[in-house]
């Protein structure tokens, strides 16, 4: 019988051994053989087909780890999913398996900060050069094309800001000019939006936030086709950058109602952007409004939108913002986002990583909310209260 995604993630990874619906955390870092000739067997397994789940050492990872693995695969309708500790850990294994000394790499300007402190910064130290583009100006991409350049980097929506790209062209530039090509799809993980389908050759999901989504775990995954495979794999197996099995089983457990949150998510924060876009000094980062090039860009590439979203605030100084997000008792005050709880998060210019292509006036300032699973009355109510702050 065929299944769709959503019956997929309620009736996989069940344990029939241990009749429980639920798989084992199989922690592991001596996994024993039989004899000498079965732990050459499952290496041997394992040069044939390496997607395939033959370990003979913890780090390589175990059946728990295994059985994410394939869930997110399958999810991704990818080739291959790597997980990491982290999501920057996915950030990181993504570049530095594709990216050597003396290469060039193309980097979208809104990324993630501590992304553009790597790229920026700490790649720098190893003879590779950076160049940001503008997200909605691909000309300061193409242009900017060298025959060292050997990977684009792109976040979609922008960090904090929001921005929607025109992801298919970025795609044909780099396809022409035989660059790979990463995305960072965090925000709308594949549940909306498939990148490797879409023609990247990765992509990177921070687990911590909605494959969780009980704001308790850490973990990162890292999506590629064939033709990266060996590549990432080589990379991870030298880093040793790998999910261990108890939070690999969190997102596992985590997974099964991935699209009930999601869903639930989405329809919050529309109501929520409904009640915000009345507000003459609040522009709301969200693709909601019909008629700009962000929306016609979500709408082309993306079947729905999370719940986090960025309002533009104008007023006269810091000191309304500090009451407005003081003042609410249901978004709570914290980094991190796509768990089942409200967030809100004031964002200084100056964490947002120095951005090449944005200013903001001195009257506009950044918050952050994600829209969690609360019942969207109260969190209007939360918010209509503490908007009387902003001056
Ligand atoms: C878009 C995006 N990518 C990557 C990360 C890094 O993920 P993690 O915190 O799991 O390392 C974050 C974290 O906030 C993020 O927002």
């Amino acid at each position: 019988m065929s299944k769709t995604f959503k019956t997929f993630l309620k009736h996989t990874a069940k344990d029939y051994h241990n009749q429980s619906v639920n798989p084992p955390i199989v922690r592991a870092s001596t996994i024993i053989f039989k004899s000498m000739e079965d732990i050459r067997r499952t290496q041997n397994k394992g040069k044939k087909d390496p997607t395939g789940g033959h370990f003979d050492y913890g780090r390589q990872g175990t059946s728990t780890t295994h059985i994410l693995q394939k869930i997110l695969t399958k999810l991704e309708e990818s080739y291959y999913v790597f997980v990491t500790p982290t999501g920057f850990g996915a950030v990181f294994l993504a570049i530095f398996s594709v990216v050597r000394p003396g290469d060039e790499i193309l980097v979208a300007d809104p990324v993630y900060s501590p992304t553009r402190l790597l790229t920026q910064d700490y790649l720098k130290e190893f003879n590779i050069k950076t160049i940001f583009y503008n997200p909605h100006d691909l000309k300061t991409l193409s242009n900017n094309i060298t025959k060292k350049t050997k990977l684009i980097f792109v976040e979609n929506p922008g960090s904090n800001s929001f921005e929607f790209q025109d992801l298919g062209k970025i795609l044909s530039i780099a396809k022409k000019k035989r660059i790979f090509t990463a995305i960072d799809n965090t925000w709308a993980t594949p549940y909306f939006f498939k990148p490797i389908k879409l023609g990247f050759d990765m992509s990177i999901v921070s687990a911590t936030k909605y494959y969780s989504g009980h704001s308790d775990v850490m973990g990162g995954s890292l999506a590629v086709n064939k033709k990266v495979f060996d590549k990432v794999r080589k990379a991870e197996r030298i880093t040793g950058l790998r999910l261990g099995p108890d939070d690999a089983y969190l997102i596992t457990r985590g997974l099964r109602t991935l699209d009930v949150r999601l869903d639930r998510h989405q329809e919050n924060a529309k109501k929520i952007a409904g009640f915000l876009s009345k507000y003459k000094n609040i522009k709301l980062l969200y693709p909601y409004k019909k008629d700009s090039f962000n929306f016609r860009m979500w709408k082309k590439y993306y079947s729905g939108a999370s719940g986090l979203m960025g309002l533009k605030i104008k007023c006269k100084s810091i000191k309304s913002i500090r009451k407005f997000v003081n003042s609410l008792n249901l978004f709570g005050y914290g980094y991190s986002w796509g768990g089942f709880e409200s967030l809100a998060l004031h964002q200084e210019f100056r964490e947002m990583g120095k951005r090449k292509f944005m200013n903001l006036a001195k009257d506009e300032h950044f918050v952050r909310l994600h829209i969690g699973l609360e019942d969207p009355k109260d969190l209007i109510d939360d918010l209509r209260k503490s908007l009387k702050h902003i001056k």
